[in-house]
């Protein structure tokens, strides 16, 4: 039997099956490009960590009581006994990072994105893989709402510009530790009676994260929450004034949004401000991306009081939505300048001294292994999209010389072998 990929964990291929485009590498380095481009146009610089990180540290910041630490991780022991977990998210190991490198001290103002991968022992389904890769930005050292759009501002900037032109935006605000026990208390209240109704989830989530039961999807249980007393208003003086003041810049910025009462998100970390950006063609699986404040976080983790922000985005659900979308890619062209043809065993020597030289000289060049005959051959060229072939064969051996074809016009010159690079260039310019 042959091995398959571990269940719900893709490779992306240089020529992916048909109806699976979304899984070409060149369309995933074209999303990633255009990420860095945005990233670097607001001024965040680019942060990577390790695959795995101890345990304890998603056990402390996403928190016990959620699903990814209580049913999602992928954990091992190494031999020295230590706990460690292949990253369920990006937002900890990076706040792990900058507290281990003290960079608040001489960055008071930290703005970092990142490109990674990340593990949940989910159930699969389209749009949701037990691997997935985010593209997130986290920028600490600033409470001002400010910074909450600029972060918003450059999900919804970034999806515009890859052209996703059906993405809503959700914002909410979940409140922080001075307000937000009174509401869960309220809340509990409110689903008590009808609690032994609920699906099986929502009854331990009532024990060990109340809110959780707002984003509940079973339909008897959305029906009985749609009445629940909402979070907002609950919130204390700071954290209403943070989430008015949020929806004034997003209004500055036209940045088109909707209050979302019952959004509040999978992780324990997350103050104030709450954010999902959507999009249409994705199915049940429709979130493109997320994020929020997490003012308490680093603090949490052992480093100074330091409030922060940031987003991941879903990478597949990223490319699925441009494929539902029907979005052209300007993938970059991979074919090869040069492509050389050796007819006979001393061509096929000369040829391969010829092909090191025009590599060395930064000219991406090819020759085939494989089949012996022109014909073949020139079909490799043909099927790989090279723009010239060059043929060596006992004559041009004899005579020291090459010969050009040039595929898109099939104009033939012959060229001594000694001025074979300055032609190439030659051609390519004209
Ligand atoms: P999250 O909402 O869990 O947030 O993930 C962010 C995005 O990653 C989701 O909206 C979705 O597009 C994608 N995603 C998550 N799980 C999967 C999966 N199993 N398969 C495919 N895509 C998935 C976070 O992880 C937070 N760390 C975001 C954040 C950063 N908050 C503040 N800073």
């Amino acid at each position: 039997m042959p091995f398959s990929s571990p269940p719900y964990m893709n490779d992306v291929l240089p020529y992916p099956p048909s109806g699976n485009t979304w899984l070409h590498t060149g369309r995933w380095r074209w999303v990633e490009e255009r990420f860095r481009q945005v990233c670097r146009r607001y001024g965040y610089r680019e942060i990577r960590t390790p695959i795995l990180e101890l345990t304890d540290l998603f056990v402390r910041s996403v928190g016990e009581g959620t699903d990814i630490v209580s049913k999602e991780m992928f954990n091992l022991v190494d031999r020295g006994g230590r706990r460690l977990t292949l990253k369920p998210e990006g937002t900890a190991p990076v706040v792990r990072a900058i507290i281990e490198h003290e960079m608040l001290a001489a960055h008071p103002l930290l703005k970092l994105y990142y490109i990674g991968q990340n593990f949940r022992n989910e159930r699969g389904q389209k749009g949701r893989y037990r691997q997935h890769q985010q593209l997130g930005v986290e920028a600490f050292g600033s409470a001002d709402p400010a910074l909450d759009a600029e972060v918003i501002e450059l999900a919804v900037r970034f999806y515009r510009e890859i052209g996703i032109t059906d993405q809503q935006l959700q914002i909410n605000s979940v409140g922080c530790p001075q307000c937000r026990p009174a509401y869960r208390e309220e809340l509990k209240q409110y689903v008590k009676p009808t609690l032994s109704e609920m699906c099986g989830d929502c009854k331990s989530r009532y024990e060990v994260n109340p809110l959780r039961m707002l984003d509940c999807k079973a339909p008897h249980d959305v029906e009985i929450l749609s009445g629940a007393p909402k979070l907002l208003d609950w919130l204390c003086e700071d954290c209403g004034e943070h989430f008015r003041s949020l929806r004034r810049h997003l209004e500055v910025m036209s940045v088109p949004h909707q209050i979302a009462p019952q959004l509040v998100r999978g992780f324990d970390y997350y103050t104030k401000t709450a954010f999902e950006i959507t999009s249409g063609g994705l199915g049940s699986q429709n979130a493109l991306g997320g994020g929020g404040r997490y003012d308490g976080l680093v603090e949490d983790c052992g480093g100074p009081a330091a409030p922060g922000i940031g987003f991941g985005l879903g990478m597949e659900r990223c490319l699925i939505a441009m494929d539902s979308l029907g979005i052209e890619f300007e993938t970059e062209d991979e074919a090869p300048a040069v492509f050389l043809v050796a007819l006979g065993e001393s061509a096929k020597s000369a040829a391969v001294g010829l092909l090191t030289k025009i590599r060395g000289a930064g000219i991406s060049a090819d020759m085939d292994y494989v089949g012996k005959s022109l014909k073949a051959q020139m079909r490799l060229a043909g099927k790989l999209g090279a723009r010239l072939v060059l043929l060596i064969g006992e004559n041009e051996l004899k005579e020291g010389v090459v010969s050009f074809r040039n595929m898109m016009t099939s104009q033939q010159e012959t060229v001594p072998q000694s001025e074979v690079i300055q032609r190439i260039q030659s051609w390519a310019m004209e």
